[in-house]
């Protein structure tokens, strides 16, 4: 049995602790090699999977043609929720993609299997937070390769899956922005301009 030592461990939590969200405001001009993206896509095959279904998909995105018709989807969806954080001036301050800036994104699907999965009959949604977990090995993988990911949810999935030809029995689950960054913030950014509070342990025990 492959056991770890303390200073592995200690390596893991470093990696944990130091993953960031990065946006726009800290991608660098560096492309990502296709070595590295590989590198990436290959540790999303080994996250868990309710019945082993494996229901990830991934569709590259590298063309400006492509990223500049999400961008205005992200510009479009992003002023319409304006009306929803209007007690929150900050947030139209804030930069919440980096869509254009990074090397390349990645779109990650969820396509539901045409068989009956192992576990998933009573949480139908199972397929769908398996894809998270791969989205979350990508995330750490990229940070220990010093390469940045941010995730975009303030798009439409139909407009999306439109703009890069997917059709719709793929459900787009996340979004993600790659590419070598001149920063990762020690603490999320979101904490740091003070738009909430870091919980503790304790706060997240219920009683
Ligand atoms: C499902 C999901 C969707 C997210 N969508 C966005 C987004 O649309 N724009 C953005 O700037 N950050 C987005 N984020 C990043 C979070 O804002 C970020 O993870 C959080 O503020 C904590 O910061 P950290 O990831 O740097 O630790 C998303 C994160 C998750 C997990």
């Amino acid at each position: 049995m492959l056991k770890f030592s303390k200073e592995e461990l200690d390596t893991l939590d470093k990696i944990i602790s130091s993953r960031r969200d990065i946006r726009g405001n800290n991608f660098i001009d560096k492309e990502v090699s296709n070595k590295k993206l590989k590198i990436i896509l290959e540790s999303a095959l080994k996250a868990p999977s309710v019945g082993y279904s494996q229901p990830w998909h991934f569709k590259i995105v590298k063309s400006d043609k492509q990223k500049n018709k999400i961008y205005k989807n992200f510009k479009k969806s992003y002023i319409k929720s304006f009306k929803k954080f209007e007690d929150r001036p900050l947030y139209k301050k804030l930069k919440l993609e980096g869509i254009k800036e990074s090397s390349v994104n990645v779109a990650v699907f969820y396509k539901k299997s045409h068989k009956e999965v192992l576990g998933q009959t009573y949480m139908k949604r199972s397929g769908e937070y398996s894809v998270v977990c791969a989205i979350h090995n990508m995330w750490l993988t990229a940070r220990a390769l010093n390469i940045g990911i941010g995730w975009v949810s303030i798009i439409k999935p139909k407009k999306i899956r439109k703009v890069l030809n997917v059709s719709n029995e793929y459900k787009l689950i996340g979004y993600l922005c790659i590419g070598y960054t001149k920063n990762f913030l020690d603490e999320p950014e979101l904490k740091k301009v003070g738009w909430d509070k870091e919980k503790n342990l304790q706060d997240c025990i219920l009683k």
